[in-house]
């Protein structure tokens, strides 16, 4: 599974792509609002830090919008994956990008229905958002599951990109269920870099080896 980092914050981006284990980062408007700057200024520095996929959401809502925003950010990078909300302007406008070879990224996608949609349309990465769907009492698994059984049934070749993850064991689940790619907030591949047996066995082993003697 990829690890995409869920963040518009570029210390952060930098701190997690330093470890090696990014490759690739998806941002939103609340994303980039947080940091207080330019959305595609934001972007451009975001592709100079990470060499993968950079997922960078349209504001417009209509079929023109989308399309005239999408085909500017998708100028701005050849990393640069254009994010698009799964509403019907939004399917008509991946379909144009597929056509002009523009990667995308359908967002909010809360169903597995609309995920068929969405591949059929060509999009690149279908983004649930399983953290929101446990929020109101849902299973974010089962839509993960039905979306990975649908395009592996009929052959879609678009990418489960698991988005709203919000803890480690969201993380695992992805992995059991073959999502392609996870993206996640730093903290979470933080937490997932701990473990308290590893942190006593080093305590132990620094506390012993003060017992080598020295040459
Ligand atoms: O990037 C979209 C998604 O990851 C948002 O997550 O925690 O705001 O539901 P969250």
């Amino acid at each position: 599974m990829e690890i995409f980092i869920d963040s518009a914050d570029l210390d952060e981006i930098r701190d997690v792509a330093d470890m090696g284990v990014i490759d690739g980062v998806t941002t939103n408007p609340s994303l980039i609002a947080k940091v207080g700057r330019p959305l595609k200024d934001v972007i451009v520095d975001i592709c100079k830090i990470v060499d993968g996929p950079i997922s960078a959401e349209v504001l417009a809502t209509d079929y023109e919008g989308i399309v005239r925003e999408g085909r500017e950010l998708a100028q701005l990078h050849p990393n640069v994956v254009v994010k698009v909300p799964l509403i019907a302007d939004g399917l008509k406008a991946v379909k144009t990008f597929t056509s002009e070879g523009i990667k995308t990224n359908v967002t909010l996608c809360f169903s597995v229905t609309q995920g068929l949609l969405a591949a059929k349309a060509g999009a690149t990465y279908i983004s649930p958002f399983i953290g929101r769907v446990d929020d109101v009492s849902g299973d974010g698994m089962d839509l993960i599951e039905q979306l990975v059984t649908c395009y592996g049934n009929y052959g879609y070749r678009t990418k489960v990109l698991a988005a709203s993850i919000r803890h480690p064991r969201h993380v695992v689940e992805c992995l059991m269920l073959g999502a392609h790619v996870g993206t996640l907030p730093r903290d979470v591949i933080l937490r997932l870099v701990q473990h308290p047996l590893t942190d006593l066995g080093l305590a132990r082993f620094l506390e012993d080896a003060k017992k080598i003697p020295k040459s």
